[in-house]
C-alpha cells in the first residue's frame, strides 16, 4: 500500500524550475552549509491539523471540524487552557487546504475567505497573544497535494507573504514536481527565501518522501537545508501505520539517524495518540518510541475531544523530556529477538532511555531479560545504574549492576520504556 503511494507521488510531480536563476541564488550563495537558522535546536512540539482534520472546507455540514480560523482558534485556547503549552507543546500549525482556488492579482497566496475571514495575519496575531507559533503549509511544486495553488515560481513571493504574515514554521510538501534535481533545487530555493526574509521559520519538509522513489536521499544535503524532513508515507490512524512507521525507520537507521541533531530530525509524521484507533498500549509504543527516535512531537487529534489517559500520556513530562533531551541524539533499534525490539538512546549526562516493544500480537503479556551489561555500548550500567520505568506508568524499578539481568514484562503491541542513569 505504501509503495503504491510512493509510486502515485512519483506519478504526481510534474514542475520545471528557471534553473538559469535557481543556480544563481543557490550556488552565489558562499557558505551554505547548513541550515543555521538556530531553530528547531530540540525536536518541534505543537499540533498538525492534517490527520485528524485533513481537507474538510465543508463548514456547513461540518461546522465544528472544518479547515477554519475558529478550528484553530479554539485549538490555540485549549493548547494555553489544558496545559498542553506548558508541556512543551508551541507550534500550532496549519496544513493543507487553508488557501483560496487562487491567487490574488499581485500573485500574493491568499487564505480562503469564507473559512478564514480574518486572514492568516489575525490568526497569527490571536496565536501569538496565547504565546504560541503558527505554522503555514505550501508546496514546492505548481500545486500542493490536495490541489490548491503551489509555489513553484513564486518561491520569494511565498517566503515573504509568510513572514509578513508573521508565520513561524513552513510545511513545505512535495507533490506536483517532476524530476529530482528539480524537487532538490526547489526545496533549496525555499529554505533560503525563508532565510533571506530575516524571521525565523522553522522548515519542514518533505523532500526525501518525494526523491525516494527516484533515487537514494543524500541526507546530508538534506539537513543542510530543512529543520526536519519526512521520509515515509503519511501516518494513519491506525496501529498498521504506526508499525510501518516503525519497521521503515529500524530498516533505514543506517541511513538517517547519525544525520539527525540539534537542529535537524528525521520526522516519522504526526502523534495519533488521543483519537481512535490505536489501543493503550498502541499508543504508548508511539509516545515511547517517537521520544527514542528525537521525533517533532506534532500531534493531530481533536483538543476538544481528548480523553484524560491520551492527555496524559501525551504530556508526559519525563518522556517528553527523553524527546527532547540537549544532546539532541536520535536512538534506534539495538536489537530484536524473540519478537521483542529493544531500542536505546544516548542521552545527556550518561543517561541512556531504552524502549522495549513486544512485536508479538498473540497471546498474553510476556517476560523479557534484558542483561544489562549489553545496552547503551556496555556502558550504560557500568558499573551500576539506577533504572526507572517511565511508561505505561512510572516506577523506580531500582539500583542494577553491570552483570545484572533485568526481567520485565510487555503487553503485546505494548512498549515499556526505561531511563537508566549511571550514579556519579
Ligand atoms: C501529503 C503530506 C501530508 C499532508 C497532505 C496534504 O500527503 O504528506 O502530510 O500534508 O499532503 O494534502
Amino acid at each position: 500500500m505504501v509503495r503504491e503511494k510512493l509510486y502515485n507521488r512519483a506519478q504526481r510531480l510534474s514542475c520545471v524550475l528557471p534553473l538559469n536563476v535557481l543556480g544563481l541564488v543557490l550556488w552565489g550563495i558562499p557558505g551554505v552549509r547548513a541550515l543555521n537558522n538556530g531553530l528547531a535546536m530540540t525536536p518541534t512540539m505543537g499540533w498538525l491539523h492534517w490527520e485528524r482534520f485533513m481537507c474538510n472546507v465543508d463548514c456547513k455540514e461540518y461546522p465544528d471540524s472544518c479547515v477554519s480560523e475558529q478550528l484553530f482558534m479554539q485549538m490555540a485556547d485549549l493548547m494555553v487552557s489544558d496545559g498542553w503549552k506548558d508541556a512543551g507543546y508551541e507550534y500550532l500549525c496549519i496544513d493543507d487546504c487553508w488557501m483560496a482556488a487562487t491567487r490574488d492579482s499581485k500573485g500574493k497566496l491568499q487564505a480562503d475567505p469564507e473559512r478564514f475571514p480574518g486572514g492568516i495575519r489575525r490568526l497569527a496575531n490571536y496565536v501569538h497573544s496565547k504565546g504560541l507559533k503558527l505554522g503555514i503549509y505550501a508546496d514546492v511544486g505548481n500545486k500542493t497535494c490536495a490541489g490548491y495553488p503551489g509555489s513553484f515560481g513564486y518561491y520569494d513571493i511565498d517566503a515573504k507573504t509568510f513572514a509578513d504574515w508573521e508565520v513561524d514554521l513552513l510545511k513545505f510538501d512535495g507533490c506536483y514536481c517532476d524530476s529530482l534535481k528539480h524537487l532538490a533545487d526547489g526545496y533549496k530555493y525555499m529554505s533560503l527565501a525563508l532565510n533571506r526574509t530575516g524571521r525565523s521559520i522553522v522548515y519542514s519538509c518533505e523532500w526525501p518522501l518525494y526523491a525516494w522513489p527516484l533515487q537514494k536521499p543524500n541526507y546530508t544535503e538534506i539537513q543542510e537545508y530543512c529543520n526536519h524532513w519526512r521520509s515515509f508515507g503519511d501516518v494513519l490512524d491506525s496501529w498498521q501505520s504506526i508499525k510501518a512507521i516503525l519497521d521503515w525507520s529500524s530498516s533505514n537507521q543506517g541511513t538517517i539517524v547519525n544525520v539527525a541533531g540539534p537542529g535537524g530530525w528525521n520526522d516519522p509524521d504526526m502523534l495519533v495518540i488521543g483519537n481512535f484507533g490505536l489501543s493503550w498500549d498502541q499508543q504508548v509504543t508511539q509516545m515511547a518510541l517517537w521520544a527514542i527516535m528525537a521525533a517533532p512531537l506534532l500531534m493531530s487529534n481533536d483538543l476538544r475531544h481528548i480523553n484524560p489517559q491520551a492527555r496524559a500520556l501525551l504530556q508526559n513530562k519525563d518522556v517528553i523530556a527523553i524527546n527532547q533531551d540537549p544532546l539532541g541524539k536520535q536512538g534506534y533499534l539495538l536489537r530484536k529477538e524473540d519478537n521483542f525490539e529493544v531500542w536505546e538512546r544516548p542521552l545527556s549526562s550518561l543517561s541512556w532511555a531504552v524502549a522495549v516493544r513486544n512485536v508479538q500480537e498473540i497471546g498474553g503479556p510476556r517476560f523479557h531479560m534484558i542483561s544489562l551489561f549489553t545496552l547503551g555500548k556496555a556502558v550504560a550500567c557500568n558499573p551500576a545504574c539506577f533504572i526507572t520505568q517511565l511508561l505505561p506508568v512510572k516506577k523506580e524499578l531500582g539500583f542494577f549492576q553491570w552483570s545484572s539481568i533485568l526481567k520485565i514484562k510487555v503487553n503485546p503491541t505494548g512498549t515499556i520504556l526505561l531511563q537508566i542513569n549511571t550514579p556519579n
